[in-house]
């Protein structure tokens, strides 16, 4: 029996965990606690949503009288931490809601762990859910290792990145069980429109132009989510305390061949000629202080923990698709209202 507070449950990663929990794991409590901002959404856990072992708390991370509360009241003795702002363009606009959400939210829990916890943390651990966008920037080579230094550059990343400080310093002089994980970028159902893949599938759909940044040569390492969150629950079980895990699917990308692929799949499904759409294909000013290339080196997690993908990319962007061509109204929902306002503020049309 556990008590696990999932925090951002109702986001795209979030709502993957709280599923795979809920269903592989019925003598688990599921508290998830999210408050909901544009990017959490309740339908995104519609079929688990009257499990006798899940329940939603709508509440800021940041509300520390409320968090404090919520670990009283449903006995919590593990965090999965995962609510965050997440979108590196949102946070060139407002920074300052990165720092308040995942460095002040962050720390109110852990402050709350600790006090709740008081010093008996055997079966206890605190989860952080971090990024591989701490560790920077690549060149042409190399990969990003448990042990590569820290060096963010977007208020995105530099507010994950303190973060993951703040979770170490709890470790370190007060005790607090933890463990990290940093992840390379997920895809799957659930994404909120605003990150590439989701973004661009919808675009595609409503033949609208497909905005690449910069010369669309920047790299990113793209991992299911599915998978993610079956690294999470296996780090979650095995993981050694203290420890950090890198996740990532050994499978780079360059965005322009990426879209290519998702411009020939989304047509083929909708039975549009081939090189239909490849005309929405539009180069725009480049993301300011754009990160060249993520890639992560996950032999650790597979090493020691066994863990490794489910799913060739191929694959795993043929599902994606399908689900967003066959859940349209979920996509409908998640972009009126402000949606259309973010868009045109960020893409000037
Ligand atoms: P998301 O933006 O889809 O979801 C974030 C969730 O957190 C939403 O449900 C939102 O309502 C909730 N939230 C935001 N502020 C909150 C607050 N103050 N109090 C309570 N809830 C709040 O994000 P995601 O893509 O699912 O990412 C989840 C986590 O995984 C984040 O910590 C992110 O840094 C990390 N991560 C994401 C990726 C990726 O590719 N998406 C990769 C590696 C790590
Ligand atoms: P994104 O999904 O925002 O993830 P991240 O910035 O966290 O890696 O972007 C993935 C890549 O796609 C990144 O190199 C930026 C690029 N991109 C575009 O070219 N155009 C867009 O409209 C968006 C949202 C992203």
């Amino acid at each position: 029996m556990k008590n696990i507070l999932v925090t951002g449950g109702a986001g795209f990663i979030g709502s993957h965990l709280v599923r795979l929990l809920v269903t592989t794991y019925p003598e688990y409590h599921i508290v998830n606690m999210d408050v909901l901002t544009y990017a959490g959404n309740l339908e995104n856990l519609k079929d688990i949503e009257d499990k006798a072992n899940y329940t939603f708390v709508k509440c800021d991370i940041c509300d520390v009288k409320k968090v404090a509360k919520i670990f009283e009241e449903y006995t919590i003795d593990s965090v999965i931490h995962l609510a965050a702002e997440s979108h590196v363009d949102r946070s060139i606009e407002d920074p300052f809601s990165f720092a308040q959400t995942n460095v002040m939210g962050t720390l109110t829990l852990l402050q709350s762990a600790k006090a709740y916890w008081n010093g008996n943390f055997s079966n206890k651990l605190f989860y952080h859910v971090s990024t591989d966008e701490v560790y920077g920037s690549l060149g042409e080579e190399g990969f990003f290792t448990e042990e590569t230094a820290y060096d963010p550059h977007s208020p995105y990343s530099a507010s994950k990145a303190s973060s993951d400080h703040f979770v170490r310093a709890y470790a370190d002089t007060y005790g607090l069980p933890i463990v990290i994980s940093n992840c390379s970028n997920n895809y799957g159902s659930y994404q909120f429109p605003e990150k590439l893949i989701p973004l661009f599938i919808n675009n595609i759909v409503n033949n609208k132009p497909l905005p690449i940044y910069g010369k669309g040569e920047n790299v990113r390492d793209w991992l299911f989510v599915n998978d993610h969150v079956r690294a999470i629950d296996v780090i979650f079980h095995k993981g050694k305390i203290g420890d950090t895990y890198n996740i990532g699917g050994f499978n780079e990308w360059k965005n322009i061949d990426l879209i290519k692929v998702l411009i020939k799949t989304v047509d083929r499904l909708l039975g549009r000629k081939e090189g239909a759409s490849d005309a929405l294909i539009t180069y725009v000013t480049d993301r300011a202080g754009h990160d060249v290339r993520y890639a992560i080196d996950s032999s650790k997690l597979k090493n020691e923990l066994g863990w490794q993908p489910s799913l060739q990319f191929e694959e795993g962007i043929e599902k994606t698709v399908a689900w967003y061509l066959e859940n349209q109204e979920w996509m409908e929902n998640v972009t009126s209202g402000d949606y259309q306002n973010y868009y045109t503020n960020m893409y000037q049309t």
